[in-house]
């Protein structure tokens, strides 16, 4: 997979709103849409800073922009202090002219047995966009991309999945404590993802350094679903110097 290295994650971030900004701007020019897949999470918040810089000081409108994340807890309450819903709105899309309803974040609230029908629905949505263009994501330390856990398969969709024990812990600060932590959660599957366009995929710290490593320059594997990027035509991965210490 292409990788870029950055001094620090604000630098790499920069890189990645402007990315994302001169599609949005083309597309704007022509009066056509553009389809951005987004994650939630400490990682992309400063692309997201940016995205909000570049709107509120450099007219960079949002009002053709279809988004669509990643994943949610399963169950979730969208007014939950967790919930990606909240995260999404504090850290964009309260800041920026995206009309409400081209906003799609997985529903945290649906019935457990509608979940299969409505992640059938998400499916359908983004097809109906016309796919995602851009494919942000953040690495998990189980090599999670969405929340694809390890032994996820490269051709899965849209689902409710277990979490990994390690992804719950990494939660756990976030949710008062680690059994607080939702056992469940939906996400877009690799299949999904590996459908957009472009994807770039984004880790910072010296934490994420061995899961790079091996998402990177391990086999392409069940076990590291991150390695299923490998597979992708248009994938980068961009990195601070802290994630990238492992690389051989
Ligand atoms: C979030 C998501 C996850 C995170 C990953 C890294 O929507 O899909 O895959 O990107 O768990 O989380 P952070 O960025 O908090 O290290």
């Amino acid at each position: 997979v292409p990788t870029e290295i950055f001094e620090d994650s604000k630098k790499a971030s920069k890189h990645v709103a402007k990315e994302i900004a001169d599609l949005i701007r083309q597309r704007n020019k022509n009066d056509k849409n553009t389809v951005l897949g987004l994650a939630t999470g400490s990682t992309p918040t400063k692309v997201y800073d940016e995205l909000v810089r570049l709107h509120k000081e450099e007219g960079l409108s949002f009002k053709n922009v279809i988004t669509f994340n990643l994943d949610e807890y399963y169950p979730m309450e969208p007014d939950s202090l967790q919930s990606y819903v909240r995260f999404m709105k504090e850290h964009l899309f309260d800041h920026i002219d995206i009309p409400d309803e081209q906003v799609h974040i997985p529903d945290g609230t649906v019935e457990e047995d509608k979940v299969t029908e409505y992640c059938k629905l998400y499916e359908q949505q983004i097809r109906d966009a016309g796919g995602i263009d851009i494919q942000l994501l953040g690495i998990g330390r189980t090599g999670h991309i969405g929340f694809n856990e390890p032994g996820s398969r490269p051709d899965s969709r849209t689902r409710l999945i277990t979490l990994d024990r390690i992804t719950r812990k990494d939660a756990a600060s976030d949710f008062f404590g680690e059994e607080y932590v939702p056992r469940r959660a939906i996400t877009m599957g690799v299949g999904t993802i590996l459908d957009a366009r472009r994807v770039i995929m984004m880790a910072w710290g010296e934490g994420k350094a061995p899961v790079i490593q091996e998402a990177i320059e391990g086999p392409i594997r069940e076990s590291v679903p991150a390695t299923y990027l490998q597979n992708h035509t248009d994938a980068t991965v961009i990195l601070d110097d802290a994630s990238s210490a492992e690389l051989t």
